[in-house]
């Protein structure tokens, strides 16, 4: 069974179908990117998935139940998050206050705070994500004062800490330096081992490389699904590509 699945996906803001009809479904720990160009539905698409919109029609199925419409924090508790283009961190917080934070929010409300144990273990989880995100030896810095990439990474770690299943991550690259886009991907492959990641992505290469499947988006329908290979041999998808 698909970890995550979609069915008759469809997003309208007024007379604009954003998403139409989409049937999509990923397999418990692969790789997937969606590509397509700009306004092609990408966001919608994760905003429908983490609960930051509801859809028009259509259910969204993690682990064969229905999660479409249902808030944010409830979609997070159940195990699919994401990363966001516009920054989700707490500037004066430290790196690892923000990623303990989101730790917490996941599981139990504050009221765990007092009992030492469970505290304790969920510093140790906390800083076992900042390692996995590569910010292991910048704990104690405000994470308003990370570079532009390490804030884009410990987004992701937030996004981490809350220990989903599937986890949505819609441009995490953006903005980055060649040098901070190959140690995200590295980052992207190193925790991918123990999840699902679904990944909008626009540096075609970078998407060749990581993903095992793509998704194209084209006009908020699916244009084409397949191996890299396969999608970079689509007529359909070259005609979208070069026409932008
Ligand atoms: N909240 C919104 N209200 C109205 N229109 C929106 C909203 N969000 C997205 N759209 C429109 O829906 C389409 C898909 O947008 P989006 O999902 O952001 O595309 P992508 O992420 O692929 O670039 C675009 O035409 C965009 O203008
Ligand atoms: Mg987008």
């Amino acid at each position: 069974m698909p970890v995550l699945r979609t069915q008759g996906l469809t997003v309208r803001f007024g007379g604009l179908t954003a998403l139409n009809n989409v049937n999509f479904e990923v397999a418990s720990g692969e790789i997937r990117a969606i590509i397509g160009p700009n306004g092609a539905g990408k966001s919608t698409f994760f905003n429908c998935l983490t609960g930051v919109i509801r859809p028009t029609a259509g259910r969204v199925l993690l682990n064969g139940e229905d999660v479409a419409g249902l808030p944010s924090n409830r979609i997070s508790q159940k195990g699919i998050a994401r990363s966001y283009q516009i920054t989700n961190i707490l500037p004066n917080a430290t790196t690892l206050e923000n990623v303990r934070i989101a730790a917490q929010s996941r599981r139990h409300g504050w009221s765990m705070l007092r009992h030492h144990a469970n505290f304790r273990d969920i510093l140790d989880k906390a800083e076992a994500v900042l390692h996995a995100v590569g910010l292991g030896s910048k704990a104690e810095e405000l994470a308003a004062n990370l570079s532009h990439g390490d804030q884009r990474n410990l987004e992701i770690g937030i996004a981490l800490a809350t220990q989903p299943q599937v986890l949505c991550l819609d441009e995490p690259t953006a903005g980055m330096s060649a040098a901070e886009t190959h140690e995200t991907m590295e980052l992207v492959r190193r925790i991918a081992k123990n999840l699902t990641i679904l990944i909008v992505e626009h540096d075609m290469q970078v998407v060749m490389e990581l993903a095992s499947r793509i998704t194209v988006l084209h006009y908020g329908e699916v244009l084409a699904e397949g191996a890299p290979a396969e999608i970079q041999d689509n007529p359909k998808v070259q005609e979208v590509y070069l026409k932008t």
